[in-house]
């Protein structure tokens, strides 16, 4: 099997770094919700960080399958304050719509390439991007129609405080 270009290796571990991000971003949500005594919503985003890191993962260990050599990058300080909960489930939705983007690109170098490992690696992440932007996007929903306050909101939080972990 070719080995990875260098071109494609690079964009690979620069994902590893974006997965990454997107752990601590959740983290950092996850922070503002135990702040906010909204455990539940807490649960779901430590869920959502311990996910990235297990994406970051998957492509740490393709690198190394395909004899390429991990690099890891810098990763910028999250946010720690949000306007409300609606506030920060609509900035994971759009960081989601933004990973979505990278991975689309990383997928068009890999097909560029011919580098069909790599093209069925991230076929995966792919289908979970669809996966990641509807839950999300549901919670936004959702947040819209209780607005910020009252029983709903704790109905809601219970509900995301019954989110299973994927492993
Ligand atoms: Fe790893 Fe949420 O994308």
């Amino acid at each position: 099997m070719p080995a990875l270009s260098k071109k494609l290796e690079r964009a690979l571990n620069e994902q590893i770094t974006h997965e990454l991000e997107s752990a601590y971003v959740y983290l950092a949500m996850c922070a503002y919700f135990e702040a906010q005594n909204l455990r539940g919503m807490a649960h779901w985003m430590r869920l959502q960080a311990q996910e990235e890191v297990g994406h970051a993962m998957k492509i740490f260990d393709f690198i190394n399958d395909r004899n390429g050599r991990v690099e890891l990058g810098a990763i910028e300080k999250p946010p720690v304050e949000f306007k409300s909960p609606l506030d920060a489930f609509q900035k994971a939705l759009a960081h989601e719509q933004k990973i979505t983007g990278l991975i689309n690109k990383l997928y068009d170098l890999a097909d560029d390439e011919d580098d069909y490992p790599t093209e069925v690696m991230l076929q995966w992440f792919i289908d979970e991007q669809v996966e990641e932007e509807k839950s999300a996007g549901e919670v936004v929903e959702q947040l819209k129609l209780i607005g910020t306050q009252g029983a709903g909101l704790l109905i809601l939080d219970k509900h995301l405080g019954e989110r299973k972990s994927e492993d």
